[in-house]
């Protein structure tokens, strides 16, 4: 019986190229001021999440490996370009204007390969983004539009060449993630 030492929270991401974290990181400096509601992601932590697996045994870490190598397998590497500002309910985000397609792509695989070795995914619709805050409460509409009708310029492009399996760790400051395996799309 495994105890909670065994156990590791994690997840499966894209990671960003420097220059865009800090396009976007100068975007959160922008709008952050005074906004204390929220909670800014710093720009170590921001990321495209691909699959939140929660917690997992340490002992299952190779059969992730694998499950996501033969997921990727034969998705060529790609290129994606960060867009505009979105919502959800306690959540705001950068979306994709390109490469949300290959995004999705990639999650049906890994969905289908976690599956076969037995991790059922998040059902919650899939959809692509960078989350850049999260709000301590829910937000109305009047305060999610004034988010979107920002257009940041944030706008740039990067090649996806591997994906990230990421160990995160709650801390009181804020959430670390530790990359713990690095998996190359083809090409
Ligand atoms: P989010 O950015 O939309 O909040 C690490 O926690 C990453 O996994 C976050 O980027 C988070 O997405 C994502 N994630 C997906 N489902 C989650 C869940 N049920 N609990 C925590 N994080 C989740």
């Amino acid at each position: 019986m495994g105890n909670a030492v065994d156990r590791i929270r994690t997840f499966i991401a894209i990671d960003l190229p420097g220059g865009i974290k800090d396009g976007i990181t100068g975007y959160i400096r922008d709008i952050s001021g005074g906004k204390h509601d929220y909670k800014w992601v710093a720009k170590d932590n921001l990321h495209i999440t691909m699959a939140f697996l929660g917690d997992i045994e340490y002992d299952d870490l190779s059969k992730i490996n694998s499950a996501i190598e033969r997921a990727v397998a034969e998705i060529p590497v790609f290129s994606a370009r960060t867009g505009s500002v979105g919502t959800f309910p306690s959540v705001i985000w950068i979306g994709l204007s390109q490469g949300e397609d290959e995004c999705r792509g990639i999650f049906t695989q890994l969905t289908n390969e976690l599956l076969d070795a037995d991790f059922r995914l998040d059902d919650k619709r899939y959809h692509p983004h960078i989350t850049i805050a999260r709000s301590r409460r829910r937000m109305d509409q009047a305060e999610r539009k004034r988010f979107e009708a920002n257009e940041p310029r944030v706008g740039g492009k990067f090649k996806v060449k591997e994906l990230v399996l990421f160990e995160s760790q709650l801390r009181p400051q804020g959430p670390e993630y530790i990359p713990l395996k690095k998996i190359p799309l083809m090409g």
